[in-house]
Parts: C-alpha cells; structure tokens; sequence
C-alpha cells in the first residue's frame, strides 16, 4: 500500500471521461487500497481514481467521522434519486473553495465490488452527496462546474 499524489485542478486528468474497470485483480484491489489510504490521510470523504491520475471508473466514500463507513464503487451508475438539498461542497482536488451545490437528498447506485460483484446502496443527506460529487469525477465534472455560488469562508463560519 502507499500513498498517491492527489491531482489538482487545471490538470486535464480531471477532465477525462473514465474508462469502465473491466480486470478485478490483485492490480485492482492494490490501487483501491491505495486510495482509500490516501483519502483517509487527506481526511477527504471521498476519492475517485481520476484524482490520483486513473481514468478508470471507481471511487472511494467514507463520510463517517470515525471511518467506520467505507464503501467502494466500481463502475457506479446512479439508477435512483429523490428529493434535493443544498449545502457547502468541497473537493481535495480544489483546495480552498467551497460551493453552494444542489444535489439530490438520497440516491441509490449500483455498482461493483472489487470482485466484481454487483450491488445497490442508497444513502442520504451527505452520503448522497458524496456519491453525486464522486461519480460526477468519472466524467471529468468537477463541483466548481455546478456550484451556485462560491461560498467565502467567513459565510460558513456565519451560518453555524
Ligand atoms: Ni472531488
């Protein structure tokens, strides 16, 4: 396991359309652990391959405070939503802006294992948001491309 450079923005890897993850491998389960380590270690709550320079379709979520809520989404498809919320957004491929996005308020997805195994999750709240803001960067969509608003940080302080 080891830690990998998060890309930031205005480098085109985070504009790429990502390819499906077609080889569930011990190569596969190596660069999944790679990132969640490196998700945890920049203390982010999610993390999709493209930031750590992999234009392949699978992210890691965790918006736990304690990371006892790890999900892996490999070749992810959002197949339901419902409601909507807004709220502050940030990305660790964006360090120091925070948006103004809206997203739906729960979202189901079907996606992959790391063997390849299908399977359905549906979260709410952050975790629906996690999994919008995350798949979105399998597309080469990054939240500054659907932020209302850039929220100042002294806003954020105002609001709590
Ligand atoms: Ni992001």
């Amino acid at each position: 396991m080891a830690l990998r450079n998060i890309v930031k923005e205005g480098d085109s890897v985070l504009r790429k359309k990502c390819r499906p993850v077609v080889k569930f491998d011990d190569r596969l389960a190596g660069i999944l652990d790679d990132m969640r380590d490196t998700m945890y270690q920049a203390q982010g709550v999610g993390l999709a391959a493209p930031q750590v320079g992999i234009l392949r379709r699978m992210v890691v979520i965790d918006c736990s405070m304690d990371k006892t809520e790890y999900i892996e989404l490999i070749n992810p498809e959002i197949i339901a939503t419902e409601g909507e919320q807004e709220g502050t957004e940030g990305c660790l491929s964006v360090p120091g802006v925070v948006g103004w996005v809206k997203r739906p308020m729960k979202v189901t997805v079907r996606a992959q294992d790391r063997f390849g195994e299908f399977f359905e999750v549906t979260g709410e709240e952050l975790l629906a948001r996690a999994f919008c803001h995350e798949l979105a960067h399998l597309d080469g969509e990054l939240f500054i491309d659907v932020m209302e608003y850039e929220v100042e940080p002294e806003d954020e302080e105002d609001e709590e």
